[in-house]
């Protein structure tokens, strides 16, 4: 039995209680690969099987209904803020992700964002950093304890990209570690390596089933990690790959 002294201890066993009974809320942000793929519904399973039951995905979108098997999933929760065809710069840019957060408000998000910087308009890496740089200081403008999962983002098997997506997944380290906030973390998701464009891509630039796979069991350990933080529950050092079971 934990003892528990003054309003202080009061204040915490309150808080302690609402963290554990209040849903979390879960927002998939992205474009086209965090909206018309099939891993959200692997990653919501996943959740349901593990116990997590208390998370609520958010977001203006509910596309579900590409083909992989994570979409069949039934009443899996669809909701997300992926928009396809997206530039990071221009979601910045126009201070999109601020009305988004309003409608949609949000402690937790996975962002898998740049690759319609590079393959539409060969944007250099420098201004993709800085329009994720504004992205992360709107996300704390609307909680100042977001918990913020990033993405090194998937290869795509189209055109001659993946060197210049590589060099964006390079910049992402540093740079989140220079953002980082014990209130609100910023955790890197390393989606690039051991991901195959030839055989993981149904379309040479979204995931298959064996691209959503991968991409559920890429995010789940962090995702998981971040839940616990959320939940008061201590920092698991859980951001590593797992095989997926589901
Ligand atoms: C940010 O800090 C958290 C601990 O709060 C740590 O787990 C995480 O790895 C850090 N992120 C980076 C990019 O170093
Ligand atoms: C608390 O965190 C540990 C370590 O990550 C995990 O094994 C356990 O399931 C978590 N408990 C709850 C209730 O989330």
């Amino acid at each position: 039995m934990v003892k528990l002294s003054g309003l202080g201890g009061l204040a915490l066993l309150i808080s302690s209680v609402i963290a554990q009974t209040s849903k979390i809320r879960y927002m998939p942000f992205g474009d086209s690969i965090t909206e018309i793929v099939c891993w959200r519904g692997l990653i919501w399973q996943q959740l349901q099987q593990a116990g997590y039951t208390n998370i609520d995905f958010v977001g203006s979108g509910t596309n579900g209904n590409a083909q992989g098997a994570g979409c069949r999933i039934p009443n899996y929760d669809k909701d997300n803020e992926g928009h396809s065809g997206f530039l990071a710069i221009n979601i910045a840019n126009q201070n999109q992700l601020v009305g988004w957060l309003q409608r949609n408000p949000a402690d937790l998000i996975t962002m898998h964002l740049g690759t319609n910087d590079i393959v539409q308009q060969n944007k250099p890496v420098n201004d993709i950093i800085t329009a994720f740089t504004k992205l992360v200081g709107q996300m704390r403008a609307s909680n100042p304890n977001m918990k913020i999962i990033v993405a090194q983002i998937i290869p795509i098997q189209i055109g001659n990209y993946n060197t210049q997506i590589q060099n964006l997944n390079k910049a992402i380290i540093p740079w989140a570690q220079g953002l980082n906030q014990t209130n609100s973390p910023i955790w890197v998701v390393d989606q690039y390596t051991g991901y195959n464009a030839q055989t993981d891509l149904r379309d040479g630039v979204h995931p298959n089933d064996a691209g959503d796979t991968k991409m559920a069991a890429r995010w789940w350990p962090a995702l998981v990690n971040a839940i616990n933080v959320i939940q008061g529950n201590g920092t698991t050092t859980g951001t590593t790959a797992v095989t997926w079971t589901a």
